[in-house]
């Protein structure tokens, strides 16, 4: 199976709703909020097709223009599609849109013990910046992350 990435746009909320609620059956995000994210203007979001037809993933990214701060709103990824690579991918793209804005911080909350993601995030250099006791619900926490956002990395010409 291989997959495709574009920006999301509210054409896709039904499909995004659907893979928000099969992955998080406790907590998912209202088709209301959904919508907002999508139609944001500050927001960025992708989506990630596979050769199916079927929406696997979805990210994305708020940051407005002129604040110098972004924020990783949600990484997520059809249990089918997971370990080959398709959020390191959409949160590097993210990451390109957020230098694109002038973001020069980008932060995320993870909850804590989510080592998939916790992993994820650490692998892309992102860093602990505090605990945020319940902040999902009853013992719940979540950990706020920073990245500093290095330069675009280019290769030497003929290099
Ligand atoms: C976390 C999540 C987004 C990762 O998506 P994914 O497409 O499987 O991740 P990738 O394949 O891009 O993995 C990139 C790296 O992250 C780390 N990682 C990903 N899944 C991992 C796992 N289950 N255990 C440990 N490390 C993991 C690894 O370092 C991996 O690199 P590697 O495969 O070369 O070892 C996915 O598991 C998911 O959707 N989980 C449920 C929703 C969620 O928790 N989202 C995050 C909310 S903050």
């Amino acid at each position: 199976m291989t997959w495709s990435q574009r920006r999301a746009t509210l054409d896709d909320l039904d499909e995004l709703m659907a893979l928000e609620t099969e992955i998080y059956p406790d907590d998912a995000w209202s088709r209301e909020i959904m919508a907002g994210e999508l139609g944001n203007e500050h927001g960025y979001y992708l989506v990630a097709l596979a050769d199916d037809g079927a929406v696997d993933a979805y990210a994305g990214l708020l940051a407005p223009i002129g604040t110098g701060q972004g924020d990783i709103q949600t990484v997520s990824v059809a249990p089918r599609a997971r370990r080959r690579g398709l959020a390191r991918s959409m949160v590097l793209q993210l990451l390109n849109e957020a230098r694109r804005r002038g973001v020069e911080e980008l932060f995320l909350e993870v909850r804590v013990g989510n080592e998939p993601a916790e992993t994820l995030y650490r692998e892309l250099g992102f860093e602990d910046l505090a605990v945020r006791p319940n902040y999902y619900g009853p013992g719940a926490d979540a950990r706020t992350m920073r990245l500093i956002v290095p330069p675009a990395r280019t290769a030497p010409a003929g290099g």
